[in-house]
């Protein structure tokens, strides 16, 4: 198991090399305008906010579910969560920390995930909250020593190993900043829903299921992630400090992926955002720049279901594209975030993908993205569909989450 359990954080490191074979070079991108999101697969073009909910956003469900992320069963398992540690003096006094395991039953097995809550103990009413998961841990995103392993943390023997060292990540979560301006934050490490590695599934939560084992269109790991996500709202839904029409979903990179398919199934998220999610996620597929479908698709051949490899070198024949997936956020408020040395990500098909869902937005009267010109470095757009490009390399930022602040500030009116 300890094995396994490293083999699996290593692919969180090893990218870099693999890198190399990518297109960098804009000149070799196929020429090619995304599509109207508005016109479906029979040719018409839908023209009313009903048509576009009745018939066009479930064809693209149905589709990005088929062939990239695999069908969400169905059927519930049986989740139970318990509260089993709760701090009233965490980050310094600033906020209660509550640690919620979440237990998960069916077909004669069981899962545990662990979540942990930072509430605002400065509070005039309820809050709203971020929603998002960790990768390395819920004891990495701070040093408090109060906060217990993750499950898939907790198997490791060696308390000794690097892994487990506390607060290795919280550059990515500046937890004190969000609190004091009145943002409750719900995190979970991805691990414990799906361990990320080829071989994870038997160990994820999809057993659990009757449904969707099999074939080209099984769920996958992004679509377990995604799933995991809704459970945590179920919970927060549930809570007296939360405003359950305030959520917002955060993810980076691959957890940028699974929460752009979360927000699309879930409408519970009222706004969605993508940090640099890249191939798979915000970036458009045809593009072919940096990561590409089959290198996606061969390098983690657990996170979309096998019929997405068909697109492999062959993504001009997808009947879809990510914009498409983004659309479906609409007209629920949407963050597009690249990094500028992230080229592996494409910031410039993030931008974009994040720019042709104005139509659908059009359709609700909201503005997306007005110009398909991308905007410099430093400077967001933010519309009901926001985007910025900030300098420096693929990761979570302080800058970033001032953005994604003062974005959720403008859409819960704060
Ligand atoms: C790799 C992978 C990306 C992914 C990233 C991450 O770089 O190729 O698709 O977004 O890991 O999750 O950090």
């Amino acid at each position: 198991m300890r094995i396994l359990v490293t083999v699996a954080l290593l692919t969180l490191f090893c990218v870099p090399a693999m890198a190399q074979e990518a297109n960098y070079d804009e000149a070799k991108v196929p020429a090619f305008t995304p599509a109207d999101p508005l016109v479906c697969a029979d040719g018409k073009h839908v023209n009313t906010i009903k048509e576009w909910e009745r018939k066009r956003r479930p064809e693209l469900l149905g589709l990005l579910a088929e062939q990239e992320y695999g069908r969400t069963p169905k059927g519930r398992v049986k989740t139970s969560y318990e509260l089993v540690q709760e701090n009233p003096q965490a980050l310094g006094g600033l906020a209660t920390s509550q640690q919620v395991m979440l237990t998960f039953k069916g077909q004669g097995q069981e899962r545990k995930a662990l979540l942990i809550a930072f509430i605002p103990n400065q509070r005039k009413g309820r809050v709203p909250v971020f929603i998002g998961y960790n990768f390395m841990g819920n004891h990495s995103i701070t040093s408090d020593s109060t906060i217990l392993y993750s499950p898939y943390f907790e198997q490791i023997a060696d308390k000794e190993s690097p892994v487990l060292k506390r607060g290795i990540q919280s550059s990515r979560w500046p937890l004190e900043d969000i609190v004091r301006r009145g943002y409750a934050v719900v995190t979970m490490c991805y691990q414990d829903i799906f361990p990320d590695r080829a071989d994870g599934t038997s160990e994820s939560i999809i057993p659990l299921f009757p449904e969707n084992q099999d074939g080209d269109s099984r769920w996958q790991a992004l679509g377990a992630w995604a799933w995991g996500s809704s459970r945590i709202a179920d919970w927060v839904q549930r809570q007296p400090w939360a405003n359950a029409r305030q959520l917002a979903i955060i993810g980076h990179s691959r957890q940028g992926k699974a929460a752009l398919w979360a927000g699309a199934q879930d409408e519970r998220f009222q706004v969605v955002i993508s940090n640099n999610s890249g191939c798979g996620g915000a970036a458009l597929s045809k593009r072919a720049y940096g990561e590409t479908v089959g290198r996606i698709t061969r390098s983690f051949p657990h996170w979309f279901c096998p019929a997405f490899s068909r697109y492999a070198e062959n993504e001009q024949t997808l009947p879809f594209d990510q914009h498409e997936l983004l659309a479906l956020i609409a007209p629920r408020r949407l963050y597009v975030a690249s990094a500028e040395e992230d080229r592996w990500a494409d910031p410039r098909g993030e931008f974009l993908a994040a720019q042709a869902t104005a139509p659908v937005y059009a359709l609700y009267g909201l503005k997306g993205i007005e110009s398909i010109d991308m905007p410099p470095v430093h400077q967001p757009i933010q519309n009901q569909v926001a985007y910025h490009i900030r300098a420096g390399k693929h990761d979570v930022t302080d800058y970033d989450w001032q953005q994604y602040m003062d974005f959720c500030d403008k859409a819960f009116e704060k």
